[in-house]
């Protein structure tokens, strides 16, 4: 199979959502820490009557439609996910529900986790079966889905919530240059979740914050290297048009992409500008554990960055401000923002994609775009998305009611024998929701 990548994508994130300014004074943080020092606009979260399994079946069954796929035309299904509502079954095997109504129940694929890294393992897993001999021609299907939550504290704005479903295949319009990948994978404790009676993480937000940004030099590092190997010359920023980041807040965003610039200038202070040049030159010799400790540094290459990270960042970042963190899908919902907002001048272009996900393992690889042929075309993709209609249907909590609704769902995690309120008002027609969990732990769940 040849230009093996994604021919398809869909979102769904919950309707329901907090606004970070509101958030912001209600927990007595000051002014403009969440907006502008996070960099975070909006917040989604989960409702009683939605979870994993609901956002991953709702994006599928919505891809299968809009792209008008047979789903006995699928061949293997892959799930990333690090929210855990079963040690055992896998999310791969309630999605089944959808396949077997057609009887198809020849698909390969399970789960895969390791924080918000998964996504990323189960794509890898779906390209690579297709560019593999054991591949029987149908398509891979991958979904991201996961609810981030937090318990109370400095933590909590960086929630969020959505799934990702992407149609793998080959001709894509989306391809995947695997030969060029950089891996960094080391035993960290920055974020994990060993509570297992509770949803909410374990985080040393400082700490996982030096440990993404050491992943990322480790990344790009390994990356130029393979691309140097086959491309036959040195790599550079000039060399992508975008670079897409998972994206815990915005802010990380910016000072990783400040990081890249950083690492160009060390490299070959060449490929840098001069107003870039001068701004990083008293930090040349800054090297090691101490770059990372340096606050001067990280403001200096933020802003020396700046006009490169308006054209080749900013353009990514829609989803991530508007719904948070949504850990294995988040890095694919900035590629779905970037596709919404440039789809038309997409083609032709390259695009950098960093995965991280703590504790912890991480990979910068790189996509190849074209224009596709309908359905499976940037420009469909753009429009079955439907990304600036899907925003502008939420309905704001105010803070109280999302406090409230975090304190219902602390209770309800991992709990048996209660109905939900099957109040689906706020919930577009085709979207699944929870209706029971029954008295020996089995989940139900209906359509709109
Ligand atoms: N106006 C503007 N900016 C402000 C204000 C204000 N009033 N107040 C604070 N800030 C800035 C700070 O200066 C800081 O920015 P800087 O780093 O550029 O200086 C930023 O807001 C955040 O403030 P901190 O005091 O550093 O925030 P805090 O320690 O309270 O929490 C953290 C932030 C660590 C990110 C926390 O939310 C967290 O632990 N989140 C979860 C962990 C996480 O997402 N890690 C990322 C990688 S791992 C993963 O994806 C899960």
């Amino acid at each position: 199979a040849k230009n093996v990548g994604i021919l398809a994508m869909e979102i769904y994130f919950p309707p329901t959502c907090v606004q970070q300014e509101a958030l912001e004074a209600h927990d007595g943080a000051s002014k403009g820490k969440y907006t502008i020092g996070l960099g975070q606009d909006c917040m989604a979260f989960c409702t009683e009557v939605e979870d994993i399994i609901s956002m991953s079946l709702t994006a599928i069954t919505s891809l299968l439609e809009k792209y008008e796929i047979d789903p006995k035309n699928i061949g293997r299904l892959e799930v990333g996910s690090e929210t855990v509502l079963d040690k055992s079954k896998s999310i791969k095997t309630f999605l089944m529900q959808i396949f077997e109504e057609c009887g198809n129940t020849d698909i390969e694929g399970v789960d895969s986790t390791n924080a918000c890294y998964g996504g990323t393992a189960a794509l890898f897993n779906c390209i690579n079966w297709v560019e593999s001999c054991s591949w029987d021609g149908r398509f891979g299907l991958v979904v991201c889905t996961d609810s981030a939550v937090y318990a109370e504290g400095p933590a909590r704005p960086t929630g969020g919530a959505a799934a990702v479903a992407m149609l793998i295949g080959p001709d894509a319009p989306i391809v995947f240059e695997s030969k060029l990948r950089g891996s960094h994978m080391v035993h960290a404790y920055d974020f994990y979740k060993p509570n297992l009676a509770s949803e909410y993480p374990v985080v040393d937000g400082k700490l996982s914050q030096t440990c993404y940004l050491m992943a990322l030099d480790s990344c790009y590092k390994r990356y130029c290297g393979r691309y140097e190997k086959f491309e036959g010359k040195q790599f550079s920023l000039n060399d992508a048009n975008y670079v897409v980041f998972h994206s815990p807040y915005n802010k990380l965003v910016q000072k990783s992409f400040g990081r890249l610039l950083f690492n160009d200038f060390l490299r070959n202070a060449s490929s840098v500008d001069e107003n870039a040049k001068e701004k990083l030159a008293p930090f040349s010799t800054l090297l090691g554990d101490k770059s990372y400790e340096s606050r001067d540094l990280e403001k200096a290459s933020q802003q020396a960055a700046k006009p490169l990270y308006d054209t080749k960042v900013h353009p990514t970042t829609l989803i991530p401000k508007q719904v948070g963190n949504t850990y294995t899908a988040s890095l694919y919902a900035a590629l779905g923002s970037l596709i919404h907002n440039k789809h038309n001048t997409l083609a032709g272009n390259r695009i950098m994609m960093f995965s991280y996900g703590s504790g912890l393992t991480s990979t910068m690889f790189s996509l190849g775009l074209n224009e596709g042929q309908h359905p499976f075309s940037l420009s469909n993709i753009a429009t079955v998305m439907n990304i600036a209609e899907k925003l502008k249907a939420r309905h704001e909590f105010p803070p109280e009611k999302f406090v409230e609704t975090l304190k219902v769902m602390e209770q309800r995690y991992g709990s048996k024998d209660f109905v939900t309120s099957k109040d689906t008002s706020l919930l577009a027609p085709g979207t699944y929701y929870l209706t029971e969990v029954d008295s020996i732990y089995r989940r139900f769940y209906a359509m709109k």
